[in-house]
């Protein structure tokens, strides 16, 4: 297990620098930048679940076959991983508003192989391979990554509400978001996303969460800057002080 660990954490620390780099350059195609020569698409809520689950079902493996499924801090980081999982598959797609784009097969087969690797790391790298906690500054740190986590967690979910109730049902074009942290980046909910990580890296202190942590930066930082262009693009009354996802600097 270890050496098809290896290969996968390396490959989602090497493929991070070039991802970037492209999604600087190419929009990834799907929402309000999907283009049909990227071949057919499915029901997004389908579409969701299907490239979310792995992420659900993998780590939850590897952490029943630890041996430490009574470990507090394994506990702890198996609820907070579950979470956001459960969340992201179980209840975010079938609250998706009617008029969402569907989602490219060509996206859901990347994104659902990104979480097999991402869950076979996270959770074999975390759960068997990741430190058990225990002196005060693994205890103090733990915490305060915790309270990381669960900033972003609530600035995603609450950032997603607002996207999801932008349209009145049986519509599908696009508004200018104006709540919450709408106010000062066009892309809260990648902020979220991005803190929540974060989080994730410092309670779990690991190679693993470190690349899922860059990865998600360097998916969605690009995003969230073509995003802003888009915006400023399709809407001439865009409000020119929006960043696109650090208030106030980017
Ligand atoms: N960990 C990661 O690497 C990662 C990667 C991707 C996404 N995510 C998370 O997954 C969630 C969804 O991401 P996403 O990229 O799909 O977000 P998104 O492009 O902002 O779209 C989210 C939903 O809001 C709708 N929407 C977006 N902007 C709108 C507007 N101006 N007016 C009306 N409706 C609008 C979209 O409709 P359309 O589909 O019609 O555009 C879609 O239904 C986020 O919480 C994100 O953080 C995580």
């Amino acid at each position: 297990m270890k050496i098809i660990y290896d290969w996968f954490l390396y490959t989602e620390l090497i493929i991070a620098v070039p991802i970037f780099i492209l999604l600087m350059f190419i929009r990834a195609p799907y929402g309000k930048f999907t283009l049909k020569k990227w071949g057919p698409a499915i029901n997004p809520k389908a579409g969701w679940f299907i490239m979310e689950l792995p992420a659900v079902l993998i780590p939850l493996y590897f952490f029943l076959h630890s041996g430490r499924i009574t470990n507090p801090y394994s506990l702890l980081f198996i609820a907070v991983w579950e979470l956001h999982y459960f969340q992201r598959t179980f209840i975010y797609p079938f609250r998706l508003s009617s008029g969402s784009h569907g989602m490219p097969i060509a996206i859901l087969v990347f994104s659902g192989f990104f979480n097999l690797i991402n869950g076979t790391i996270n959770g074999y790298g975390v759960f068997t391979l990741g430190g058990i906690g225990g002196t005060t500054a693994d205890i103090i740190r733990i915490i305060f990554g915790c309270l990381i986590f669960f900033s972003g967690f609530i600035i995603n979910l609450h950032s997603d509400h607002i996207l999801r109730n932008l349209r009145a049902p049986g519509e599908s074009g696009y508004k200018i978001p104006q709540e919450g942290l709408f106010r000062y980046v066009c892309s809260p909910n990648y902020l979220g996303e991005i803190i929540e990580w974060t989080g994730w890296a410092v309670m779990t202190l690991t190679p693993a969460s470190a690349a899922f942590l860059l990865f998600t930066a360097a998916n969605l930082v690009p995003r969230a800057v073509a995003n802003l262009r888009w915006y400023r693009s399709e809407f001439p009354d865009f409000p020119p002080a929006r960043k696109a996802i650090i208030p106030g600097i980017l």
